[in-house]
């Protein structure tokens, strides 16, 4: 039946796994600040089972998400589960007799991280990265809305250096007239720092329903701003499903990604679906439906039913997003209940 695609041709390689919708920062952006998870949790084996299947279909790249996910009891045991694992398929298409491993990646908010690199790391998770919104600590601890964690996050990002998390990235999603004072401040600190900074246009999934348009900073204002700073020199894709577009600077120090998911959406070369930590299939951020995989699970699906399943999901997976159309809709869930 070959690997998985949907009906548009794209192939689904990359799956984000949400292990839980709890988290220990309330982002302005993100959050309203009401405590508590909304959505259920399961057991670490069944979202292992779930990722079984998918990576029998052609999944061979794992982000775990949240949430926020160090926050998650089993994690470092569900990493070292992912690290034995291995996919039937190169990314090419062609079949293949032997196997590889996954690329096994993590997205946190870095307030655990300074304890849980190295287990992680053993465990045999390859990369991280680190949402960060500011470079100063006192912006900074107004977005989370937790005091001191600036410092902790940059440990985290400086011992998972020392245990050889690499490459490490740095999201920073801009606000208008929020942290949008930082750009040159954030290029600095991927030099100084050596690691990826990446910009991301705010996008409609936060809990209070408050984005506007304007809030956004697009692409182009911010290589302008950066060029400004110091000239761009703009670096090749890593891959065809990269969401970012890549820049160094003119004397190679530094990496600058910019995911433009409003001005410039990367829906046509879109490879991921998304398991939310109640075990929904989500085939994209804006969906306003999601298809009850664990449910089919619990029915007693075979394997080979699940697999079935997740096929016609799949299949389904929508063409692209519509923000900022007219009669947008804002999607089911909001961002700390999908997975970023
Ligand atoms: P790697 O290539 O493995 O590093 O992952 P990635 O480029 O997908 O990066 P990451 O997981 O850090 O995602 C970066 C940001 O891109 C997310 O926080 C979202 O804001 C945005 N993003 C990721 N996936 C999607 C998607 O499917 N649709 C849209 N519209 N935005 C996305
Ligand atoms: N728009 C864009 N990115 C977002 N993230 C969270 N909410 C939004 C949003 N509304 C980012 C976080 C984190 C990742 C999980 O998603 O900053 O890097």
């Amino acid at each position: 039946m070959g690997r998985l695609r949907d009906k548009f041709g794209r192939a689904i390689t990359d799956l984000r796994v949400s292990v839980t919708d709890r988290c220990n920062y309330k982002c302005v952006y993100c959050r309203t600040g009401n405590e508590g998870a909304q959505y259920s949790e399961l057991a670490i084996e069944d979202y292992l089972r779930m990722v079984r299947r998918f990576v029998a279909l052609g999944i061979e790249k794992i982000r775990l998400t949240g949430g926020e996910p160090l926050l998650r009891h089993g994690l470092v045991e569900m990493v070292s589960e992912l690290a034995k694992m291995r996919t039937p398929y190169l990314s090419d298409g062609a079949h293949k007799d032997s196997s590889h491993p996954l690329d096994i990646a993590l997205t946190t908010n870095g307030h655990l991280l300074e304890g849980l690199a190295r287990p992680l790391k053993d465990a045999g998770l390859n990369r991280i990265t680190v949402s960060m919104d500011a470079v100063d600590s006192e912006t900074f601890a107004a977005i989370t809305r937790v005091p001191r964690s600036f410092d902790r996050v940059m440990a985290g990002i400086r011992q998972a250096k020392v245990v050889g998390l690499a490459p490490i990235k740095v999201n920073c999603v801009l606000l208008r007239g929020f942290n949008d004072n930082q750009i040159e401040q954030f290029a600095e600190f991927s030099r100084r720092e050596d690691v990826i900074v990446r910009f991301i246009e705010f996008m409609p999934l936060e809990e209070d329903r408050t984005w506007k348009p304007e809030t956004v900073v697009p692409m182009n204002e911010v290589v302008g701003r950066l060029n400004a700073y110091r000239p761009l020199v703009e670096l090749a894709p890593n891959a065809a499903s990269e969401t970012a577009k890549r820049f160094t600077f003119d004397d190679g120090l530094g990496e600058i990604g910019i995911i433009a998911p409003v001005s410039r959406p990367f829906c046509g070369h879109c490879s991921r679906v998304r398991l939310t930590s109640d075990g929904k299939i989500r085939t994209c951020l804006f969906s306003q439906s999601d298809h009850d995989l664990y449910g089919e699970m619990l029915r007693g699906g075979t394997d080979e039913e699940l697999d079935a399943y997740i096929r016609k999901v799949v299949m389904r997976k929508e063409e692209r997003h519509h923000i900022g159309e007219p009669g947008f809709e804002k999607p089911s869930r909001n961002m700390v209940h999908i997975g970023g």
